[in-house]
């Protein structure tokens, strides 16, 4: 049997920090379903389709990764998925309580399911899809944290910073 992860988040947009998740993830498990939220209560900058299509490009190096979206409960599609293993990253100890929160939350719903953490390189421990969107729009440099996808989607996306980057 296929020893199958689901790595879930908003993904938006996908940053250098998840793309290292991802990989370590890989390397442990047969299979990846990269997983983004479709969160109707949360406004979120890009569509999910196009945070899948940013995801899927820059994550087309590991082959045995998948990207996928999801909607409701994270524990039901893990079950629909057959998986068992929900992957989180985790930057800093700042992280953990609201992880440890969600994973209890997520066994409480699904004692079957087992979250697994992943500690990121420290050269990623600062790196959130937030602070990608901001240090952007007021036009500071992203460059070197996200895949060239997403840097050119944010371009596209705020014209006005063209001049800048
Ligand atoms: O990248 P994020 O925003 O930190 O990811 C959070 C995510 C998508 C993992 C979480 O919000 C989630 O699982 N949402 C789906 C709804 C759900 O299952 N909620 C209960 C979890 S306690």
């Amino acid at each position: 049997m296929k020893r199958s992860a689901v790595y879930p988040g908003s993904f938006d947009p996908i940053t250098n920090g998840h793309i290292y998740i991802t990989e370590r993830a890989a390397a442990i498990f047969d299979e990846v379903k990269v997983s983004v939220l479709v969160n109707l209560q949360k406004k979120s900058t890009f569509s999910v389709e196009e945070r899948c299509a940013m995801a899927r490009e820059a994550l087309s190096h590991l082959p045995n990764v998948t990207v996928d979206y999801f909607e409701g409960l994270l524990v039901d599609y893990v079950r629909q998925t057959r998986s068992r293993v929900i992957i989180r990253g985790l930057r800093a100890m700042s992280d953990f309580e609201y992880e440890f929160q969600m994973a209890l939350m997520n066994r409480q719903l699904a004692p079957e399911i087992e979250t697994f953490f992943i500690v990121t390189d420290p050269k990623y421990s600062y790196i959130s899809s937030s602070s990608v969107r901001e240090i952007f729009q007021f036009g500071g440099t992203v460059q070197d944290v996200v895949p060239p996808v997403v840097f050119q989607r944010l371009r596209e996306r705020f014209p006005a910073r063209l001049a800048q980057q």
